[in-house]
């Protein structure tokens, strides 16, 4: 049995359980698979390379990552002691010999003797960090980056958060006169603000979709709204602001990072989309697809162009659902809900049910004749951008990487014992995240210790074990062969 297919929190419906969009799209695999669909290559999956993330907070996708790739090197960066404090034990307690954590700022990145990088990743930091910071970064960047290498940066856009500007500057107003510890000092600048609104009138009445995203936070715990508004650095950008500051770097903007986000068909109306295409400029075309979505939130690729990006690596893709449950790929975006073309992809999910295939393989296989090789580029890239098939990573070094993945998710298992930590896994099949949640990861830990998985999973979630009976035969039922068609458990 696989996992009744499930729709998932942003929106995509397949059966691999939810992985929030950001942690698939810091994938390296992701990340090459985005480039190919803009005919750039990039990284050949399951060769060496070296990947480092800034500002990687507990470095869980840094060490997903690193898990996954035991052949390549991984980097992690951050400020505070406490994260990287606790990205290092858990690297020892997996044995992952190919990361290191280092507990420095961007600014001390200068003085230090690091490697030239394939891939250089920011996520959730650029808006949130001084200008002051942002060129410390570029110039680790310009001097770590390797032609072509690629750069990951995620941040608040425009024009989509073009409203909650004043909405956090008012709120930082309450948050700099309050007093208390850092939760009951957000309480104070939540209740001033929601206190304001209320009055009516006004800016939260003149911009309602200010009022309504204020509604959304305050229902946030303090510790998300910390970072998310309370940061004394918080900007918006516009795409093109971005474009600018790398292009210096010899850095060219080649796709956004979620391959959903960048096929226009399944965002935009055709007069939308003749605009778009009759834009002069990229980066026009770019802005115009952000204020058409009115985009809070980017994540983009950029690339250091060179002769290196010339090879397209040739995909293997892997079903991530199964073929009779076609209908239920749907995405809400404006249009509403978009699904592929139904034919080619129902035979596309029957060709791979058997095992992983490469587009010239799938042109080839009875399930998919008449689908032209162009075409079947086309078509399976758009359905890996439903997530309903993935890249998956090489039969080379396949029990290396097993192996490395197996030690690390046991570590997780281990320390999501004492408490909940992570329902984030890795899979050896995808080279990235997947979402397992604490209870599942406790049926895991007992089989790989050998004990009653009823009995020991009961005891961590102080749970009855007649409930637990129950639930650990539908995790067998439905979900134990999904997890372990994805190297998991
Ligand atoms: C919002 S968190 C994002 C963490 C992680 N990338 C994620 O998406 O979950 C920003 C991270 O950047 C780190 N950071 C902020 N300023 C920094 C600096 N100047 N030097 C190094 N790290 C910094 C913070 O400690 C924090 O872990």
């Amino acid at each position: 049995m696989n996992f009744p297919a499930q729709p998932q929190a942003d929106g995509y419906v397949t059966e691999i359980p939810y992985v929030a969009a950001y942690q698939r799209a810091l994938n390296p695999s992701l990340q090459a698979m985005a480039l190919n669909m803009r005919g750039v290559g990039a990284w050949q999956r399951g060769t060496p390379m070296t990947y480092m993330e800034l500002g990687c907070g507990f470095g869980l996708s840094t060490l997903v990552h690193a898990a996954t790739n035991p052949q390549a090197t991984f980097i992690g960066v951050d400020v505070l002691p406490e994260h990287v404090a606790t990205a290092r034990a858990l690297a020892q307690a997996a044995g992952l010999s190919n990361v290191t954590f280092i507990e420095g700022s961007f600014a001390s990145l200068a003085g230090m003797d690091l490697p030239p990088c394939d891939f250089i990743a920011m996520h959730g930091v650029w808006s949130w960090i001084s200008a002051e910071n942002r060129a410390h970064i570029l110039q680790c960047v310009d001097a770590r980056l390797k032609p072509g290498g690629v750069l990951y940066v995620s941040y608040n856009a425009l024009p989509g958060s073009a409203a909650a500007i004043p909405m956090r500057q008012l709120m930082m107003a309450g948050f700099t006169r309050a007093q208390g510890s850092i939760p009951q000092r957000i309480g104070t600048a939540i209740a001033m603000t929601d206190e304001l609104k209320s009055v009516g009138g006004g800016f939260f009445a003149d911009n309602p979709l200010a009022a309504h995203r204020f509604d959304e936070l305050k229902t946030r715990p303090p510790n998300y709204l910390a970072h998310e508004y309370f940061n004394a650095d918080w900007q918006a950008f516009y795409h093109k602001d971005l474009v600018a500051s790398v292009k210096g770097l010899g850095l060219e903007f080649i796709s956004q990072a979620d391959p959903f986000m960048s096929i226009d068909e399944f965002h935009f109306k055709p007069a939308a989309r003749a605009q778009i295409n009759a834009a002069a400029d990229p980066v026009i075309s770019e802005t115009l697809r952000d204020y058409l979505a009115d985009r809070e939130f980017r994540a983009d690729l950029f690339v250091r162009r060179s002769d290196a990006n010339q090879r397209v690596g040739d995909t293997r893709f892997f079903a991530a659902m199964r073929a009779e449950h076609v209908d239920l790929i749907k995405v809400r975006t404006t249009l509403g809900d978009v699904s592929p073309p139904r034919a080619p992809a129902l035979a596309i999910l029957t060709a791979l049910q058997e095992r992983p295939l490469t587009i010239d393989e799938l042109a080839q296989h009875p399930a998919c004749s008449g689908i032209s090789k162009k075409s079947m580029n086309v078509l399976a890239f758009g359905l890996a951008a439903f997530a309903a098939i993935e890249p998956v990573m090489p039969a080379t070094g396949e029990a290396e990487r097993t192996e490395s993945t197996r030690r690390f998710n046991r570590a997780l298992w281990e320390k999501n014992h004492a408490a909940l930590w992570t329902e984030t896994n890795a899979s050896p099949v995808t080279g990235g995240s997947i979402e397992v949640s604490r209870e599942d990861q406790m049926y895991f830990l007992a089989r790989a210790e050998n004990v009653d998985p009823v009995g020991f999973t009961a005891k961590a979630l102080g749970a009855p074990e007649t409930e637990i009976r129950t639930r650990y035969r539908a995790f067998q039922s439905e979900r134990l062969a999904a997890y372990q068609r994805l190297g998991i458990g």
